[in-house]
């Protein structure tokens, strides 16, 4: 039985029903908090939601697909109606584009799809979030980013941050990488937008 309210933090996670988004749903769950495993297909997602959690205490399944936002704006309803808050927003969902084209022969509809899933999808769950995440007294968003979407890896310029750990790489908007996308821009750095004193808006680049 799937809780009315979990008396908890919630977070909510995009693209949650595989891969590495499940995996995040897990142990945030693990860590305390209530889960909204968002997932496009919303039968997968409560599949998974039921694997992860089959007493049904801190993962729930809602149907969010990020390049739609009649979706996006009904998750947040959704979200809003039924726990009242959010605490935590993890950008996770990504869809993959054509790595092997160039500017000279990429098909245009494809660049424009993965712009829509893996540019704007996160910017569109950020606006619908915003208002809670703005209630929440410890508000963070991660921004799941990847190496493919490394500016000084295309260019081979210097500039953008190096992530610490094992997984050492180019990580735009991380650390100078903010700095360096833009200068107190809303839009580009959302995480002062959000809470101004305190650096909300991490990026991380899961290498597996
Ligand atoms: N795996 C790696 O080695 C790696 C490395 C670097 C960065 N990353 C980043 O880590 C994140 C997750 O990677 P992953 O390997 O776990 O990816 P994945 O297995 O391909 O899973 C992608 C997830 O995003 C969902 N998704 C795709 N389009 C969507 C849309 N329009 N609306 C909502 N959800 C959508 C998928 O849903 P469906 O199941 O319905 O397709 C799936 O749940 C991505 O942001 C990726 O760029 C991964």
């Amino acid at each position: 039985m799937v809780p009315v309210s979990f008396d908890l933090p919630v977070a909510v996670v995009t693209g949650g029903n595989r891969g590495v988004g499940r995996e995040v749903c897990r142990q945030l769950a693990l860590l305390g908090f209530g889960v909204v495993l968002g997932s496009r297909d919303l039968r997968k997602g409560e599949i998974a939601a039921k694997e992860l959690d089959p007493e049904g205490n801190r993962i729930v399944a809602c149907q969010l697909e990020v390049d739609n936002s009649i979706s996006v704006a009904a998750m947040a309803d959704w979200v809003k109606e039924r726990f009242g808050r959010t605490d935590v927003l993890v950008n996770n969902a990504s869809t993959m584009y054509d790595r092997w084209a160039t500017a000279s022969n990429a098909e245009l509809g494809t660049v424009a799809e993965a712009i829509d899933v893996n540019l704007f999808g996160p910017w569109r769950v950020i606006h619908a979030l915003l208002p809670m995440l703005r209630s929440s007294s410890r508000p963070r968003i991660v921004n799941v980013s990847s190496e493919g979407g490394s500016i000084s890896a295309m260019t081979g310029l210097p500039g953008l941050a190096r992530q610490r750990g094992p997984s050492a790489g180019p990580v735009p908007g991380s650390g100078r990488g903010q700095r360096d996308l833009g200068r107190d821009h809303p839009q580009r750095r959302p995480y002062r937008y959000l809470y101004p004193r305190r650096p909300a808006l991490p990026l991380v680049a899961p290498g597996l």
